[in-house]
This record gives C-alpha cells, structure tokens and sequence, in this order.
C-alpha cells in the first residue's frame, strides 16, 4: 500500500494538468481561454500548496511518517502550477512585453503579492535537492520555511482579486493558518501531553 504512495502523488498531482490539454484538445477551454488557464492554474497550485503546508501537521497528528515524502512532492507540483499560471499571464495575457509586465506587478497590488510568492515558491523548489540541503546546513529549514509566508501571500492575491466575495480565498488562509498553528512548540507541547495521557490512559483500559 505504502509502495504506491508516491506514484498516487505524481498521478493525483498530473490530473488537472491533463484535464486542460483535454479541455484544449476538445475545444472546451470556454469562450476567454486565457482567463479559464489562468484560474485554473492559479487554483490548483493554491490547493496543492495547502496540501503540501497539512502533510507535516497530519503526520504529528496521526503518526503516519509515510506521508513525508508527499511534502516535497505537493510543494513541487504547486511551484509547477504556479509556474504555468505565471507563464500563462506573460506569454498569453502580455505577450511578453515587459514593460507592462513591470508595470503591472508594481502598479498593481494583486499582482505584486502573486508575484513574491511566486518568487518565493520558486526559491524554494529550487533549494529543495539534496544537494542544496547540504549546501545551506543549517539554513535549509528556517528558509523552507517561508512556504507560510508565500501561503499568506496567495490568500492576500486571491482576497484582493475577489474583491466582495472572499469567503473562498478565507477558507484556504483559515486552514493554512491552522496548520500553521500546530507547528508552533507551545501548542504542539500541548497536544503531545494530551496524545500520551490518552494513549496511558488506552493501555490503561487494556
Ligand atoms: C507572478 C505571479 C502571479 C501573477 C502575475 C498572477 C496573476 C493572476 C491573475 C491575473 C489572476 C486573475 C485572473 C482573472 O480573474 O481573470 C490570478 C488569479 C489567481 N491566482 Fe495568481 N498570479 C500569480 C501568482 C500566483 C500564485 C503563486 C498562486 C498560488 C500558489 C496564485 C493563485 C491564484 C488563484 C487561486 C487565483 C484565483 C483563481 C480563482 O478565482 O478561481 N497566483 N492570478
């Protein structure tokens, strides 16, 4: 069961991608295709962002440690879908003309914090390797760590292109933030207190 864990990841991770070359393919990328890529892609990295923020509270949670892997993975699909998204507005919606690419990102406030997580998202993908682990020692995870600062970031990109209705963009920081939460030693402590006097209390019983 374990064995196929990673293999799930990569496939569950691949779907959205090939449903829009389904969806290109078909002719069904609705009647403003720009538009519908860019949703999309933005949609799916935020949601794969958040999968890969719950994979480290979950295993403390659950004590499942062969849900580790899928970290990594889920962070590398989201910077990949991030990736698309970010072409996507350059190639398809500016043509690569960079001075209004500039101008956009610093004249338009949505897009200045979509851009710094992307910045970030990337910077992270990019140090993920075993290679660069070695290489920052002891930086590696204050730096990984950043991936809440990103995530923070997407909720604000997400709040200020919404405008009225930000329900949606509240319910991916509210998770995000609880997850966050558990990573902090004070609540984790607690937790863990609770956990053992459930488990004493278990052997207890038996
Ligand atoms: C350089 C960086 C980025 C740019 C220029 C950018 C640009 C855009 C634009 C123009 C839209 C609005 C499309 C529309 O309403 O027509 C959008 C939506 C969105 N973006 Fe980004 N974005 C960036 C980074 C990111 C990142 C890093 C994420 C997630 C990890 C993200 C997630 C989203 C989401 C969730 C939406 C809304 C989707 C929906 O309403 O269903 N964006 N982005």
């Amino acid at each position: 069961m374990i064995r196929f864990f990673k293999p799930a990841v990569h496939i569950l991770c691949s779907v959205p991608f090939f449903l829009l070359i389904s969806d290109w393919l078909n002719d069904a990328l609705t009647a403003n295709p720009i538009q519908y890529l860019t949703l999309t892609t933005g949609k799916t990295a935020l949601i794969l962002l958040t999968l890969s923020i719950s994979v480290t509270p979950i295993m403390f949670l659950t004590g499942k440690r062969f849900l580790n892997p899928a970290r990594k993975l889920l962070g590398l699909y989201a910077a990949s879908y991030a990736t698309l998204h970010f072409s996507v507005f350059v190639g398809l919606d500016y043509f690569f003309d960079w001075e209004l690419i500039k101008d956009a990102i610093f004249e338009k406030p949505y897009v200045l914090v979509g851009f710094s997580a992307f910045t970030i998202l990337s910077l992270m993908a990019i140090t993920s390797t075993k290679g660069w682990k070695r290489r920052l020692k002891k930086k590696w995870k204050p730096l990984h760590r950043f991936v809440y600062l990103s995530a923070f970031l997407v909720t604000l990109h997400y709040i200020w292109l919404v405008k009225s209705d930000i329900r949606e963009p509240l319910v991916y920081g509210t998770i995000m933030g609880i997850f966050l939460l558990l990573r902090i030693p004070v609540i984790k402590n607690v937790i863990t207190k609770f956990k053992n006097r459930n488990n004493s209390a278990q052997t207890a019983e038996v």
